[in-house]
């Protein structure tokens, strides 16, 4: 590889399979230190990305998704830009969704989403789960092998998302189909730094939900989407349809991509290491400090972005009004000021928990209790109905000589596809 800085993080192939070694370059100049090629300043310590995201009054989540693309729409001027970030708001991607909102507009769209995600809600969702993950396993066990991000991940995530939000079953089928779960390996649908092949999923998503929402006002239901058409705002009033659509078909965006690249990242580990198979197997409490060391050792957003909307400093560094800031998760959860041995995949990280996969303060992902339920129904019934789950050699390489290709994307850090082989267990 050539020398780090040299590197452009945004389009150079060899950091997009591999982005650990340049970070711990980055990081030994610096925690917090600019990167020359899109001039953002990228955080690679653990400490200074949890001081950023929860400094909102500093930094703005306008930005949150496409960093330095497309440049800003202004030429940044003085100590304080607040004005000028909401003067052009509307020209940042995905302006109208939660993540890139700022207070006091973010607690508004939040709150609508927490009258979704209520313990009950959740508990009956995760009932949903453990028998989706069977029939999703019934699709293909029998053949004892499989492409597991096509005929598993992406439709079981998927499908998790839809059952939350109360689709019709009648409906799931099309919304599958809609959004590319179950296509051919090396697909490009549905992430949110990939062009949509065909449609725009956010846009149908929309369109979907603003119909099951108007007709559930019109004709109000005792179900989860009337749920939703009743919810108000904490000051009593009704949100207008598209405000209470939108909360609910994020989640698809941000919930699809990221969990299918858990779920792989997570076997690809129980491939490789027969020995923590057979721990898992022996032990099942185990599989909770796997998920979360497969989290913080794969971090599926790699990097997330904020935009400083006053002249501050992080840890010790100016930081200019206007300057784009990458925060770099997956950097951070190896940050050994904060985890020993950060590369090693361990099952007894006393810290392991404190992983900022899922981001930190107001931001933080609202779907993180469902992805951690995916991630644990998901490996127990894998080890329930399969034994020696092993790689594909013919595909992957025999051990020692693999080829895993990882999608070659800034923001997000997920393989292509994984074929496995296994033993059904009787
Ligand atoms: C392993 C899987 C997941 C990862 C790694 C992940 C990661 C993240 C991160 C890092 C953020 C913070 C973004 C920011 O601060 O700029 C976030 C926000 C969010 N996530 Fe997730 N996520 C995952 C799964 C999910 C799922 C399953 C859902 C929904 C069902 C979801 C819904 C959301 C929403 C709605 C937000 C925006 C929250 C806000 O702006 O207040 N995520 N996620």
């Amino acid at each position: 590889m050539a020398q780090p800085t040299m590197v452009d993080y945004f389009s150079d192939p060899d950091v997009s399979q591999n982005p650990y070694e340049y970070w711990d370059h980055l990081r030994s100049i610096g925690p917090v230190t600019r990167e020359p090629h899109q001039n953002v300043i990228a955080v690679t310590g653990y400490q200074e990305a949890q001081e950023a995201f929860k400094d909102t009054e500093s930094f703005s989540a306008v930005n949150a998704i496409g960093g330095p693309f497309p440049p800003l729409p202004f030429e940044p001027v003085g100590d304080d830009i607040t004005d000028q970030i909401e003067a052009h708001r509307h020209e940042f991607p995905i302006f109208e969704h939660m993540v890139t909102m700022d207070p006091p507009e973010h607690q508004k769209a939040r709150s609508l989403l927490l009258r979704l995600l209520t313990p009950r809600r959740l508990q009956e969702n995760e009932d949903f789960v453990w028998s989706l993950a069977d029939r999703q396993l019934d699709e293909f066990i029998g053949s004892r092998r499989c492409e597991f991000l096509g005929d598993y991940a992406k439709p079981f995530a998927t499908l998790a998302i839809a059952d939350l939000l109360g689709v019709p079953d009648a409906d799931r089928d099309e919304v599958r189909r809609n959004l590319g779960a179950g296509n051919a390996p090396g697909s490009r649908v549905g992430a949110l730094d990939h062009e949509p092949v065909g449609s725009n999923p956010l846009q149908y998503l929309d369109d979907l939900f603003a119909g099951y929402i108007t007709a559930r006002r019109q004709e109000p239901r005792d179900d989860v989407l009337g749920g939703l058409a009743s919810a108000t705002y904490p000051d009593g009033t009704t949100p207008p349809v598209i405000e209470v659509v939108r909360p609910a078909t994020f989640l698809f965006a941000a919930g699809q991509e990221t969990v299918t690249k858990l779920l792989s990242s997570a076997l690809l580990v129980l491939c490789e290491r027969p020995d923590l198979q057979e721990q898992l197997r022996a032990d099942r409490k185990l599989v909770v400090p796997f998920i979360e060391e497969a989290l913080r050792m794969e971090s599926p957003t790699k990097v997330d972005f904020r935009l400083a909307r006053r002249s501050t400093t992080l840890g010790g560094v100016d930081i200019p009004a206007g300057s784009v800031i990458m925060l770099c998760l997956g950097a951070a959860n190896r940050d050994p000021r904060k985890f020993d041995n950060p590369n090693e995949f361990r099952l007894d990280r006393t810290n392991v928990r404190e992983h900022i996969t899922f981001g930190r303060g107001i931001h933080t992902c609202a779907g993180a209790p469902l992805a951690r339920v995916e991630g644990r129904v998901t490996i127990n019934r894998l080890l329930d109905r399969m034994s020696d789950i092993r790689l594909d050699t013919g595909v992957h390489g025999p051990a020692g000589d693999r080829t895993v290709s990882y999608e070659p994307t800034f923001l997000l850090r997920g393989l292509t596809e994984l074929h496995i082989e296994f033993d059904e267990t009787k």
